[in-house]
């Protein structure tokens, strides 16, 4: 078994291909980025975010120790949940004013330690496929496998589009690409681990490509990886 990083820009498939990754394989996935909106949740929750959008980083901050953030098998969707204090907030961390919130809270330095070392843990065994920005570059650098996707950014809106109208949300494609464009931004611009691609990695563009076909590259890629595990 080898460990496999994921990383990439928001809506480029990486959830679509890690899932099938750890399915095939038999591996555990964790969504780092679910971890980040577990925390933008919590914010929202608690009245850390105020009416005119500022946030309150201090109080944010203060309340790290009292947050707890878990992943438990869910039998009804065959996935991993995630739990903020034992409770599963899946359902209500999949939309756009959590998704941009939590692009915001991921800047802060406490945020991300408390999370990172959470997800370093996981990353002591193998067998694990993990999405997120930062996987290949801090929490995984040892992974045998790195992956960064990419796609072309209208083809990435287009599909975000149609996944939130399937969901039900009314959103329209100008909406999500403008929260698209700002979550880019932010998440190679900011400070603290920003999106990069590994020296490593190998780069995944899926404009193209079906999710079954992304599939079938990637398992390529793994076999030769495992391989050369094997060899070494
Ligand atoms: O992958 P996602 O869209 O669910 O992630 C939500 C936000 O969380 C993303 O905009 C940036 C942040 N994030 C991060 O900073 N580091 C990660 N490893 C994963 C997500």
């Amino acid at each position: 078994m080898i460990n496999i990083a994921i990383d990439g820009y928001s809506s480029c498939g990486k959830s679509t291909l890690a899932k099938a990754l750890a399915r095939t394989l038999g591996y555990i996935y964790i969504d780092t980025g679910a971890m980040y909106r577990a925390v933008a949740l919590y914010a929202l929750d608690h009245g850390l975010i105020h009416p005119d959008g500022t946030m309150d980083k201090e109080g944010l901050i203060n309340a790290l120790p009292s947050l707890h953030i878990d992943f438990e098998y869910s039998k009804d969707s065959g996935q991993s949940d995630v739990l903020l204090n034992g409770v599963s907030v899946e359902s209500r961390i999949r939309n756009i004013q959590v998704a941009e919130l939590a692009s915001r809270i991921s800047q802060l330095r406490a945020v991300r330690n408390k999370l990172q070392q959470l997800q370093r843990a996981i990353a002591q065994k193998k067998g694990v496929v993990m999405d997120g920005r930062d996987i290949g570059t801090v929490i995984m650098p040892d992974a045998e496998l790195k992956i960064f996707m990419t796609a072309d950014p209208e083809i990435r809106a287009k599909r975000r589009f149609e996944e939130l109208k399937a969901a039900g949300k009314e959103i329209s494609l100008d909406e999500v690409r403008n929260n698209q464009a700002i979550r880019d931004y932010e998440d190679t611009h900011r400070t603290e681990d920003p999106l990069r691609q590994a020296a490593d990695a190998l780069v995944l563009d899926n404009s193209a490509l079906s999710p079954d076909e992304q599939l079938k590259l990637a398992l390529d890629w793994v076999k030769k990886k495992s391989k050369q595990a094997i060899e070494v």
